[in-house]
């Protein structure tokens, strides 16, 4: 039975993905390596709850109790004790794999060990560890509390009973799971990257001015959110990493990372997290 569960990385997701497993009554252990980031973490919860109590979408007594349920730590060797762990570090396959390896050292042998990888490769990280049947990808939508989808991504090596799990897992989150196969992007990706990448480029041709881009894709399509400004909201440097996955993964030139999504991150102009992307924040 799953009742605590460890959250690896704080960041974006990593926080969204620790609030509704709180929400949903899991006792949650956060680890990031870095202190300002589960500050960081800790204030976007409780302004996201705060924004459920508001809308009378939560009582106060629950948001309370969510956040006692929730327990943040700078160490990862605080995970022995957790049923289930969802890890959602930086998108970079040798930072997951050396994650996953501790992760199969630190925890008990019948745990779930999922990933929050937009594109890594599940089954490369299952074979970092000694239960590569137990290793799947969970991969969450952003904003967490608010996207409904999970993308669960079967490995060469899952065994049916871990998807079940998981499967399980997310409708308790009151999510709705989808199942990949692992292949680079995997569903949601391998269709949303080549789109924000040819806005990109649109961009950095002069075709159209990042507003002009959003709005045709808003008004003429009935996005939601124009590709840039969903860009800027994913990351720019998250949008490059798995353009790079898409591109060596499947080897074909149409997921080329635009020079201009390069030049971007390489100036630190990561989107909304950094206060500069295709807009100002
Ligand atoms: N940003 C999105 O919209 C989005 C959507 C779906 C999936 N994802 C995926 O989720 C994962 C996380 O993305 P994010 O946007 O939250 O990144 P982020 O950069 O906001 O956060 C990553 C966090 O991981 C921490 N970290 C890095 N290495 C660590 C380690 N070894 N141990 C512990 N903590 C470590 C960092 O300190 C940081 O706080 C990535 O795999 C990404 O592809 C992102």
């Amino acid at each position: 039975m799953i009742t605590r569960v460890g959250v690896v990385g704080a960041g974006t997701m990593g926080n969204g993905i620790a609030q509704v497993f709180a929400q949903s009554g899991f006792d949650v252990k956060l680890c990031d390596a870095i202190p300002a980031a589960i500050d960081r973490a800790k204030a976007t919860i409780e302004k996201s709850l705060a924004k459920f109590v508001e809308k009378g979408k939560l009582s106060a007594a629950d948001r309370d109790a969510a956040l006692g349920r929730l327990k943040a730590f700078t160490s990862l060797d605080n995970l022995g004790d957790v049923d289930y762990v969802v890890e959602a570090i930086a998108e970079a396959l040798d930072a997951k794999t050396d994650v996953f390896k501790r992760l199969d050292a630190i925890t008990k042998p019948e745990v779930i060990l999922s990933s929050n990888t937009s594109s890594i490769s599940i089954t490369v990280l299952g074979a970092a560890t000694k239960r590569p049947d137990k290793v799947l990808g969970m991969h969450f939508m952003n904003p967490v509390p608010l996207m409904t989808l999970v993308e669960l991504i079967r490995g060469q090596a899952t065994s049916p009973e871990s998807m079940q799990t998981a499967t399980d897992l997310c409708k308790t989150l009151g999510k709705t799971p989808v199942e990949a196969a692992d292949y680079p992007g995997f569903i949601a990706n391998r269709i949303l990257m080549p789109m924000i990448n040819e806005a990109i480029y649109a961009v950095m041709e002069g075709v159209g001015t990042p507003e002009a881009i959003d709005t045709v894709m808003k008004l003429g399509m009935n996005h939601p959110m124009g590709p840039l400004t969903l860009a800027d909201f994913i990351g720019l440097d998250v949008c490059l990493a798995i353009l790079n996955v898409l591109h060596e993964g499947l080897g074909d030139p149409k997921y080329r990372p635009c020079p201009l999504l390069r030049r971007m991150v390489a100036a630190g102009h990561l989107g909304r997290k950094s206060g500069r992307g295709f807009y100002s924040y």
